[in-house]
């Protein structure tokens, strides 16, 4: 097709050679199947501000890192520098997260740049080679829905093993490929440690799966396993591999972190866990 003019400066620095086809227009940004060399990738390009929806609300800014005191201050009086600097930090916010979550083994995308507001990243394809559908489009049995959600479930610790939470976890933000659920869209994606939105912002993630799944398998729906899993972080217990159940006890203390405190060993700041 005809090079979009967003893209044209990634064809010039030879990022991308040939732009395939328009995958996705979206409220926050225009999605192509284009080619590197042999690959065949995705180019995500950001709409500009004034386009975009809720997602810069103060919330999701809260505990973002800038690089430098000028433009934290800049970033504050919305000066034309400012708000540049703003649009560069939501731009660059997504490639970061995927780098750190990629490394963490989490599945996303793998992140190649981004460059003049496109993010560049690989195509998640189904069996055929196709672009994979969103979990929103496929049919699901009761078994793999449980599947499904517990490989999410997992995903969700690893994420915020690495310090970061989605944000905006939905069945729109998650594709299904050949091995299972990938997550993207992270522009949005938070800082785990700094932001004091993250406990409600986790738990609502954790709760859009279990809502969303038991449309298959309705034992779900009245799991707890966002709670479960913000008691273990901010206990210090939290582990890629933790055991969770899906409950929290009355005491709201999750069972393993009453049960290791109770087999001597003693777990790091297990104080704020209610004792
Ligand atoms: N890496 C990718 N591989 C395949 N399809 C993708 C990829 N990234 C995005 N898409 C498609 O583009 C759509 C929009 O992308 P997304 O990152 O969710 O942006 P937004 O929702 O902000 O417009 C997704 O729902 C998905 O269908
Ligand atoms: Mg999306």
């Amino acid at each position: 097709m005809k090079t979009p003019k967003r893209i044209q400066p990634l064809i010039e620095e030879g990022l991308v050679d040939e732009v395939m086809r328009q995958l996705m227009s979206g409220k926050e940004a225009t999605v192509y199947v284009v080619r590197c060399g042999e690959e065949i990738r995705c180019a995500k390009v950001y709409k500009e501000a004034s386009q975009r929806s809720f997602r810069q609300a103060a919330s999701y800014q809260e505990g973002r890192k800038v690089k430098n005191s000028r433009q934290a201050r800049a970033m504050e009086k919305g000066t034309n520098y400012g708000r540049k600097m703003q649009e560069e930090a939501w731009q660059n916010a997504e490639v970061d997260a995927l780098y750190r979550l990629a490394a963490a083994g989490v599945r996303v995308p793998k992140p190649y740049i981004c460059f003049e507001g496109v993010l560049l990243m690989d195509l998640v394809t189904d069996e055929s080679g196709n672009a994979a559908p969103r979990l929103n489009d496929v049919e699901l049995s009761e078994q793999q829905a449980l599947n499904y959600h517990a490989q999410l479930v997992r995903q969700v610790v690893l994420m915020l093993c690495a310090g970061v939470i989605h944000g905006d976890l939905s069945e729109f933000n998650i594709l299904v490929d050949g091995d299972g659920p990938v997550i993207i869209d992270l522009p949005q994606a938070i800082d785990a440690a700094s932001n004091t939105e993250a406990a409600v912002l986790l738990e609502r993630d954790v709760n859009n799966l279990a809502s969303y799944f038991s449309q298959y398998a309705p034992q779900l729906k009245h799991t707890q396993y966002g709670k479960e899993i913000w008691l273990l972080y901010t206990a210090g217990l939290l582990s890629p591999d933790s055991q969770l159940t899906g409950r929290v006890a009355a005491d709201k203390r999750p069972a393993n972190v009453a049960a290791s405190n109770e087999a001597g060993t003693r777990p790091r700041a297990a104080h704020r866990a209610g004792r």
